[in-house]
């Protein structure tokens, strides 16, 4: 019997499961056996396996997060790692791999495909939404609907303390998540990577919404945002395996220069991980099941080196070195009307 395994990398987000649930189930009526690879790229080159089967992935389509678990471990940076990798995908006898993952995971996957260690099949998850050649990630949807809700509640208090709340929303390199989800939230001021922050229009636009009445305001701000003449805000300088730092401080520092400025009193509430967690809506849900169904039919038909995508209503596929070749950023037809809201 021909055997798929199926792993998740990097940061975890709601849709995982439902699309581990479409791979064996569409697996299994294919006539694959399926196994799982635990946390990421780590579990292969460890041989750390998990049986997968009708029993296991039943009930874990509203589950957030993965029931394989997941790491930001690059083979590529570990002694002996890619050997390690060929040497299991051997041991196992798997005839494909389904990798699921975001830049990283596949940026490995991609180059394992070159390097002729594996068949690799990918599929792109991340909840900032940053892949090109894809429409949207899973896990995305879930996201900015968390975030709008924290949005929605802020607002309240806000209002009832006549304050500016910065909302610090997730988005390492591309603000989407601050986009959709300031849009949908009504933000006032919404400040994103993509573009460097004018500090002194953010007050001004603050300033005007006072002289017309409004005593509070809403600004988010993604992590990855930078002043003008800054550089990202970071926990700590130290670089995971992919070069990444942990982000995360810009919007106490923005609360601070706008309440010093404005003399606005002013809150900041990050919304962190919160964002990554819990049940998927419908829309993962969906998004979920439909790309793990395609990858099986892509290792069906040996399209390998292939990504699954949405692309308008369709799922399609795509080479795996064009999503990863540049990052998706904010369209900025969109942002365009998200300013329109400014103020
Ligand atoms: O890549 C997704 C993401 O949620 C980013 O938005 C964020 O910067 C990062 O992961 C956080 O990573 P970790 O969970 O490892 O702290």
């Amino acid at each position: 019997m021909s055997k798929i395994a199926i792993l998740t990398g990097g940061g975890d987000c709601p849709g995982l499961n439902p699309v581990i649930r479409a791979v064996v189930r569409k697996g299994i009526n294919e006539g694959y056996q399926i196994i799982g690879i635990k946390n990421g790229w780590k579990g292969l080159m460890e041989n750390d396996i998990m049986p997968l089967n009708l029993d296991t992935v039943s009930g874990i389509l509203p589950k957030g997060g993965t029931i394989l678990g997941t790491s930001r471990t690059n083979p590529y940076k570990k002694e002996g790692g890619i050997e390690k990798i060929r040497d299991n995908y051997a041991k196992l006898g798997l005839d494909a791999l389904i990798a699921v993952g975001g830049e990283d995971t596949l940026g490995v996957a991609a180059k394992l495909i070159k390097d002729g260690i594996t068949n690799i099949v990918g599929v792109p998850k991340t909840i900032d939404n940053d892949l090109s050649c894809t429409d949207y990630t899973f896990g995305f949807d879930t996201a900015i609907n968390i975030a709008m809700e924290c949005i929605d509640r802020l607002h309240t208090t806000a209002e009832s303390h006549h304050r500016i709340i910065v909302v610090e929303v997730m988005g390492r390199h591309a603000g989407w998540i601050a986009v959709e989800a300031g849009i949908a939230g009504g933000a006032d001021i919404i400040l994103i990577p993509e573009l460097p922050i004018d500090i002194e229009q953010v007050c001004s636009l603050i300033r005007k919404r006072h002289a017309r009445g409004k005593t509070f305001s809403i600004v988010v701000v993604a992590e990855g945002a930078q002043f003008k003449e800054g550089t990202m805000v970071t926990k700590e300088q130290k670089l995971d395996e992919f070069g990444h730092v942990r982000l995360g401080g810009i919007g106490e520092i923005l609360a601070q220069e706008i309440e010093k400025r404005t003399g606005f009193e002013t809150r900041v509430s990050v919304l962190g991980h919160i964002q990554r967690g819990g049940s998927p809506t419908a829309f993962d849900r969906i998004l979920g099941t439909r790309f793990g169904v395609k990858a099986v039919e892509l290792v069906k038909n040996k399209k390998f080196g292939r990504m699954v995508a949405l692309s308008g209503t369709k799922i399609i596929d795509i080479p795996i070195e064009k999503a990863i070749e540049v990052l998706k950023t904010v369209d900025m037809e969109l942002y365009d009307i998200a300013k329109e809201f400014f103020g």
